[in-house]
């Protein structure tokens, strides 16, 4: 099949778009989609798909004064140039919460570390900072900027708030968020007992301050126990304590997530590849959110994953930063967007695995796009309708996951406008070729007996490098190669590890 395809391509001609597809063989299995007139859509968020950056590492990842990364930049417009807008982008996570506003410091932004630790216990900025945000990034670029609550000490937030207001373009900023992960506040950061009662009033008496100086809203939560943990710690918990009401104003209520961890031996050996792409596994890990996301709808305010990723404690080489990642990560926002959830915010530092790209060299490795970042440009090209509806449409195969979007809210009888199909099959790359095992599925009839096809793929589920979307290849921060829109009829093959954007031909 995959021999197939590459003899299609050696023969497109230079303005050619679209090429037949190595559409199934009728006589082997066919899943067939058939027609749920009931299956509920829910809308989906455009910018659903977003990143987090550590904050301490957003220098190396937007460069300096006059100085952008190139790569980055890059990056960040090719999602913009599909989408009218890229990621958007929160600078977070323990860092922020180490972090201070310095007028007179000379460097853009100053780390201090620690031996053996990837995030830096001290972290000032000065005013170029701001600058960097309004100028090293794309013309739409939005941050949720974080602010530090772990130091105890509101004239940090308010000195940090005072100096974005002055410097930061207003449309730069979508809204701040103050303090990371408090509900996993040390001794250190907060005196015993530290409660979701305490917490509540003193954002409520903080937000009171920092609200006089801005007229953007506040990120709450950023929460990091998982919701069958976190016993009254919980955004459920802080509605019912009236935060959201209470301060000037709620812009989003968010949660933080690693569904598997290396912080320690026993989390580390649970760690597989396997396990991450295992869709059934992930339908499950996310129905414990379901009273988090339900407090955030019942509050008004959109519930964000408002910092997340695959291993927690920075990823692990060869799980964090494969094909396979890639294709979680779209299932977790297309099923997140199906449960509710109005932002995924994948996390990245320039040491960590997970991150969809290492913007410098580091540590010997020169800097990398992982396949991750596919997943933004799959993403940014399914979403291009005005008002995109999502269902998750059933099917038996447990390796597939199958997604319907609409535009608008669809009535009973209305056909899905894009057919989302993932094979979450694990494949090594090794085995890769003609051997690959691949699903035929028919979408005649979703979509009619001419359809177009768009794929995500690359070597296999553990490959790191050599991933392509519509035909071209990333790696260099451009699209490089002819961008390839297949032509196919009613039934769509798709290989393991591999991702399809179905459409009316
Ligand atoms: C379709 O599959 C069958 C069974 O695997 C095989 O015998 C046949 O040659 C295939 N036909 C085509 C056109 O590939
Ligand atoms: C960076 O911060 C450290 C620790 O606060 C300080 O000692 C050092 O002088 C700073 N460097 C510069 C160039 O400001
Ligand atoms: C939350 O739980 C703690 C410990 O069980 C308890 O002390 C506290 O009163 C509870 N807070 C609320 C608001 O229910
Ligand atoms: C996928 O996860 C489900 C739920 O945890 C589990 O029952 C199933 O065995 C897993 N599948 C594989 C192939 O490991």
């Amino acid at each position: 099949m995959m021999h197939l395809i590459q003899a299609f391509l050696l023969f497109i001609l230079p303005e050619a778009l679209c090429v037949p597809s190595s559409s199934g063989n009728s006589s082997e299995n066919v899943i067939r989609l058939t027609y749920q007139g009931d299956s509920p859509a829910r809308p989906i968020a455009k910018d659903i798909a977003a990143l987090s950056i550590e904050f301490c590492y957003i220098a190396d990842y937007l460069g300096d004064i006059g100085h952008p990364n190139s790569l980055s930049l890059a990056l960040l417009q090719n999602i913009e140039d599909i989408a009218d807008a890229p990621p958007v982008i929160r600078i977070g996570g323990h860092t922020q919460d180490t972090a201070s506003f310095c007028a007179d410091c000379l460097q853009t932004l100053n780390n201090t570390f620690a031996p053996g630790n990837d995030e830096a216990i001290a972290v000032n900025f000065n005013k170029g900072l701001f600058t960097v945000l309004n100028d090293n990034v794309p013309s739409r670029q939005e941050f949720i900027f974080g602010l530090n609550f772990a130091s105890n000490d509101v004239a940090i937030p308010l000195a940090e708030v005072e100096a974005a207001e002055k410097y930061m373009h207003p449309c730069r900023l979508r809204a701040y968020e103050l303090g990371n992960e408090p509900d996993f506040y040390g001794s250190s950061q907060r005196p015993r007992p530290w409660t979701v009662d305490q917490y509540v009033a003193e954002q409520e008496q903080w937000i009171g301050q920092l609200e006089l100086k801005t007229r953007k809203g506040f990120s709450i939560g950023a929460l990091a126990q998982l919701p069958v943990w976190q016993g009254n710690f919980s955004l459920a918990e802080i509605v019912d304590l009236g935060l959201p009401r209470k301060i000037d104003y709620a812009a989003s209520l968010s949660d933080h997530t690693y569904p598997y961890s290396r912080c320690d031996p026993v989390r580390e050996a649970q760690v597989s590849l396997s396990g991450l792409m295992n869709h059934t596994a992930l339908v499950q890990y996310f129905s414990q959110w379901a009273p988090e996301i339900k407090a955030a709808n019942d509050a008004g305010v959109p519930f964000l994953m408002g910092e997340t990723g695959s291993v927690s404690c920075h990823g692990v080489q060869g799980v964090s930063n494969t094909l396979g990642a890639a294709l979680w990560e779209l299932d977790y926002m297309l099923h997140g967007a199906s449960i509710g959830m109005s932002g995924v915010y994948f996390h990245m530092g320039t040491p960590f695995y997970y991150s969809m790209w290492q913007p410098v060299p580091h540590n010997g490795t020169p800097a990398t796009v992982y396949p991750t970042y596919y997943s933004l440009l799959f993403m940014a090209t399914v979403l291009t309708l005005n008002d995109p509806q999502i269902a998750s449409i059933p099917v038996t195969d447990p390796n597939l996951a199958v997604y319907a979007l609409y535009e608008g809210s669809p009535s009973v009888t209305a056909r899905p406008e894009r057919i989302i199909i993932l094979n979450m099959g694990v494949l090594e790359s090794n085995l890769g070729g003609p051997i690959a095992p691949a699903t035929s599925i028919d979408v005649s009839q979703l979509l009619g007996d001419r359809t177009k096809i768009t794929r995500l793929s690359g070597p296999g589920s553990d490959a790191t490098s050599g991933a392509t979307f519509a035909g071209q290849n990333y790696d260099s921060g451009r699209p490089s190669g002819k961008k390839v829109v297949e032509k196919a009829e009613g039934i769509v093959t798709v290989r393991s590890s591999e991702a399809v954007i179905v459409e009316k031909g």
